[in-house]
């Protein structure tokens, strides 16, 4: 497999309040932060500190009211709906708390999802690489099984697939693990660090257990709306 090359990501001073019920919500009041390609990093802080809000944004799952989010150099806010969308498909693998996996669709068809915006005319590579990866998270014999009949972590190693399935240069994980008992949690997070040291993704890992984020790179805490270095 080829080596990816991770994406350089730069917030500066970036701002972002929810505007529901009565009073506005500031949830990132300034945020800087620098992640180098193919850096790890995890991003801690207490429950409704802004993790996911700040993940979002990196992922052009929502913008920013003020500042600017650059992926490569590149200001995701200048980019119109469509660039976006390709964005989030070829550049971002996305690993949530709780997998999403479609229940009507086998693991395989789960993985092979993201695919489905790309041109048939790769359909051989993606199916290869979809089995692939199957193999690497230690799935080669649930590939055929649906959601419902594996579990929650075998659930999240599908999802792990999935994420990176475009070959993202960009992994965001929001509390991949929040759901798995420790040793589950423990195995989801190697096979996350060696496809990732593999393939040279930039990774972002927003967790809550600091065992999981002793084991990247680096450490930073969202706290008050800003990040402070660990
Ligand atoms: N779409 C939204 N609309 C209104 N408020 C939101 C929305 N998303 C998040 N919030 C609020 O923003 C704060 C930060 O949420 P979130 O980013 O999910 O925190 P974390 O992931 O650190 O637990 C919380 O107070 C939450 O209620
Ligand atoms: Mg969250």
């Amino acid at each position: 497999m080829s080596v990816t090359s991770g994406a350089d990501i730069q917030l500066s001073q970036v701002i972002k309040t929810f505007q529901t019920g009565a009073s506005p919500t500031p949830v990132l009041k300034g945020v800087d932060l620098h992640v180098g390609a193919g850096e790890t990093i995890a991003i801690t802080g207490a429950s409704g500190s802004g993790k996911t809000t700040l993940l979002q944004l990196i992922g052009a799952l929502d913008t920013a009211d003020s500042g600017e989010v650059r992926v490569n150099g590149r200001e995701l806010a200048t980019l119109d709906e469509e660039a976006r969308a390709q964005f989030r498909n070829r550049e971002v693998g996305f690993v949530f708390q709780s997998h999403i996996l479609l229940p009507q669709l086998t693991a395989l068809e789960n993985v092979l999802v993201p695919t489905w915006a790309a041109p048939q005319t790769h359909a051989l590579e993606h199916s290869a690489r979809a089995n692939y990866l199957l193999e690497r998270v230690g799935l080669a014999d649930r590939k055929t099984h649906f959601p419902g009949q594996l579990s929650g972590g075998e659930c999240q190693r599908v999802a792990v697939a999935r994420a990176l399935i475009m070959k993202p240069s960009l992994l965001l994980a929001d509390e991949p693990t929040g759901s798995l008992d420790y040793d589950t949690a423990q195995r989801l997070l190697d096979l996350l660090l060696a496809l990732n040291a593999e393939e040279g993704a930039t990774f972002l890992l927003v967790t809550h257990a600091r065992d999981c984020a002793r084991r990247m790179t680096r450490q930073v805490e969202l706290r008050n709306g800003v990040i402070h270095p660990l």
